[in-house]
């Protein structure tokens, strides 16, 4: 059976997590490849909300087995919440339901602390990040000096790493940001705790998922953030420090590309953006109002790690048709449909208008990419709630043919659209 991948076609937040709820349902094993608890994704099965940032999204499923693989940071007391919050509701995540790859790097609180003090030195240059020590664990990871989570299953050792890394990292926090030391005992003793409840948890993760694969097992890859946020692709220095494209799904669970079958590429139905850089066909003023919404219906567009309020524009085909590039999409599935209902016309970023130029392709450096504006075409709109709609049929004549200026703009077919945040508020294309 093939590693099916779902990833964000945009700049995080697309409904990822709702779409492996979703897909879930026909696999047996869900596996994150990237990020940490910087995710945040919003999963809501008949009116229960789960709001998850390091469990992968198929735990909802009783019969899937979830993995954290090797190209996630993790932070332990994260993923130790999340599981006791999903035990107290009836869903128990012993060894046996989630996996965590032996080589995922640890994030600590000295990560955090770096975090944080190196967005307020950036001061107006901030990037916006979720301040969860994401991008100082990975750059420990490259620096060849991360710790992994193999270091569950050997106390003494985890115990001098840990005194080594905080006693290095209180240097740097004190004498180059001025920031408080952290207690390296006191760290050492609660990650020996974490080490106890999560040693049984470890596998060696490309061994798992090739077993898996080869006694025809279906594997789905949960993105988390989005192609734009990515290290390489993404609005440098305005990304995430992983790589949440497809690529980073070979390398961050450690499968090889003749095993991968669909690659699912998720978009809003607009865009959003929470954090800072560009964003060409960003609104403000009431229509971006319209979009984001006011924050009184759970999905409204305020970041479910951070809270927020997301930037938000009409949607950008530009970046649609790169994503696709990038990836090597071979479907699309548009989730939010429904936030569209109720609006005269529509419009969609087709091209950018760059100095004198018209370009119908994304640019890959951030002085063009700054520069350019949205060239927009207008469509009209539906007034009618498509959110109880499962067919396509069904849907109102100009939302089909929304949905269809998609499919020929970027090139991709769609083959799932998603009018409401539940499981079967999607419809089947
Ligand atoms: P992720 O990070 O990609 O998993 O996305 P988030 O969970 O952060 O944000 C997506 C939000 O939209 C969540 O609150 C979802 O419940 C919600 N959502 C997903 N699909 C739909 C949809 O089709 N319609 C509506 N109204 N909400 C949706
Ligand atoms: P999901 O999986 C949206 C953004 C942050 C910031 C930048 C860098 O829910 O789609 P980081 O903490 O990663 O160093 O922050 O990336 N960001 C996200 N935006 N959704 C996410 O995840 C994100 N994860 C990180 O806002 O701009
Ligand atoms: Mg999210």
């Amino acid at each position: 059976m093939p590693l099916d991948m779902i990833i964000g076609a945009q700049w995080g937040d697309e409904g990822k997590g709702r779409v492996t709820d979703l897909l879930a349902a026909q696999s047996d094993i869900v596996a994150r490849y990237s990020g940490g608890d910087n995710a945040g994704h919003t999963i809501t099965v008949q009116g229960d909300i789960f709001k998850l940032h390091l469990i992968p999204s198929g735990i909802i499923h009783p019969n899937v087995i979830c993995l954290i693989g090797n190209g996630v940071v993790l932070n332990p007391a994260v993923l130790l919440q999340e599981m006791d919050a999903l035990a107290a509701r009836g869903l128990a995540v012993g060894p046996d339901r989630l996996k965590i790859s032996r080589n995922a790097h640890l994030i600590t609180p000295a990560h955090i602390a770096l975090d944080k003090a190196k967005e307020t030195q950036r001061g107006n240059e901030a990037i916006g990040t979720t301040q969860r020590g994401i991008g100082p664990a990975y750059t420990d990871k490259t620096s060849r000096i991360g710790l992994r989570a193999e270091l569950f299953a050997n106390p003494e050792e985890l115990a001098d790493q840990i005194q080594t890394h905080i006693t290095q990292k209180n240097e740097v926090l004190s004498k180059i940001y001025g920031a408080k030391p952290l207690d390296a005992d006191l760290v050492a003793a609660e990650y020996a705790q974490y080490a106890q409840r999560l040693r049984d948890h470890l596998v060696d993760g490309p061994v798992f998922l090739d077993d898996a694969l080869r006694n025809g097992r279906s594997v789905l890859a949960e993105g988390a953030q989005g192609t734009f946020l990515d290290l390489d692709h993404g609005t440098y220095p305005f990304v995430t420090s992983s790589a949440p494209t497809s690529g980073g799904v070979l390398t961050g669970l450690g499968v090889g590309p003749r095993m991968v079958g669909r690659v699912i590429g998720i978009a809003k139905a607009f865009t959003s953006r929470v954090g800072a850089g560009p964003f060409p066909a960003e609104l403000e003023g009431e229509m971006a109002l319209r979009l984001r919404g006011t924050g009184d219906k759970p999905w409204d567009e305020y970041g479910t790690t951070t809270g927020r309020p997301r930037r938000v524009g009409w949607l950008d085909l530009v970046m649609l048709r790169h994503a696709a590039r990038i990836n090597g999409l071979t479907e699309l599935i548009i989730t939010k449909l429904d936030i569209l209902s109720g609006l005269d016309e529509i419009k969609v970023c087709n091209a950018y208008r760059l100095d004198a130029e018209t370009i119908e392709f994304y640019p890959s450096d951030i002085p063009s990419l700054r520069r350019c504006q949205p060239v927009y075409e207008t469509l009209p709109g539906w007034q009618e709630d498509v959110m109880g709609i499962r067919a396509l049929a069904d849907l109102p004549e100009n939302a089909q043919r929304y949905v269809q200026f998609i499919v020929e703009a970027v090139g991709v077919e769609i083959t799932a659209v998603s009018v409401g945040p539940s499981r079967n508020q999607v419809i089947r294309l």
